[in-house]
């Protein structure tokens, strides 16, 4: 059980003891031995400082996702999201977290011209915020790109099924692999990520037999979001399962309701505020007597 010293002038909570390490990912790919991972890989999504502080002691991995763009940024979709915002919220979340490993995605425009082209926008992702990988959606296509940085010195998180930064070509949202030609394209899309180096893959939105199948085909540990209980490891967006939205999809579930007991919250404020019951005594500076 660690205890935290708060330093007031960043709000940065120091844990004590501090942790020894850093996760790794040799030490995340190494959890799939065998083809078995005893210790299912926890992973959840984090933008900020104070959500990567909290989050931090209980998973292996925090992802700043490009979901951020619609989460943070109320955008439309992940496709309009900046390299400049993937650095600050990155760099955010490493100052949060002194235990899992911190991967941020690539924003799309940013990786799929060349593999060189990869190589400059993930180093850089690198050096702005300290992060120790980088996440990048697309199977085949991208094998040589995986490859390239994987050899180069940045460890590479694949991303297959439902690819976000492809909606305009996928039409949607909707779950991927209804088709038999889809199953084995996902499949093998999943298989040459794993062939490329990428130390683990999150598989997205897929029709359960095929995240399975990619599960027991890959050595590469498998992170599943709307995937299978039978992959190596989960991964939510952490806004969704707080409840922080009206809307989630199917594969999420909600571990609290935070949209509604922040509705509570500013509304008891609000109430105090007009009937001019806060702020009492307690919190007014008085001199001392
Ligand atoms: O951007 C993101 O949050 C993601 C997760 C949903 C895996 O890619």
């Amino acid at each position: 059980m660690s205890t935290f010293t708060i330093d007031t002038s960043t709000s940065r909570a120091t844990p004590s003891p501090v942790p020894g390490k850093r996760m790794t990912a040799p030490a995340l790919r190494a959890r799939k031995a065998d083809g078995k991972t005893e210790q299912p890989i926890v992973m959840l999504t984090a933008y900020t400082m104070r959500m990567a502080q909290l989050l931090d002691p209980h998973c292996d991995m925090l992802l700043v996702g490009d979901s951020l763009g619609q989460v943070i940024y109320g955008l439309p979709s992940t496709i309009p999201v900046t390299m400049e915002m993937m650095c600050a919220h990155g760099a955010a979340v490493v100052r949060g977290s002194w235990h899992a490993l911190v991967a941020v995605d690539m924003p799309f425009g940013s990786y799929e011209e060349s593999p060189e082209q990869a190589f400059r926008s993930a180093s850089h992702i690198m050096k702005q915020t300290g992060c120790a990988a980088v996440k990048l959606e697309g199977g085949e296509a991208m094998a040589p790109t995986i490859e390239f940085l994987a050899h180069r010195g940045i460890p590479v998180i694949g991303h297959v099924g439902l690819t976000p930064q492809a909606v305009n070509v996928l039409g949607g949202y909707g779950a991927r692999g209804k088709s038999r030609e889809e199953h084995k394209k996902i499949l093998s899309d999943a298989l040459a990520v794993t062939n490329a180096g990428a130390f683990c893959i999150v598989v997205e939105g897929v029709m359960e037999e095929i995240a399975t199948d990619i599960a027991r085909q890959s050595s590469a540990p498998i992170i599943g979001i709307g995937a299978s209980a039978e992959c190596d490891g989960q991964v939510l967006v952490t806004e969704d399962m707080l409840g922080m939205f009206e809307r989630t999809p199917r594969f999420v579930k909600r571990y609290d309701d935070l949209a509604a007991r922040i509705g509570e919250a500013a509304a008891a404020y609000a109430d105090e505020v007009r009937s001019r019951s806060f702020p009492t005594s307690d919190q007014t500076y008085r001199p001392k007597s």
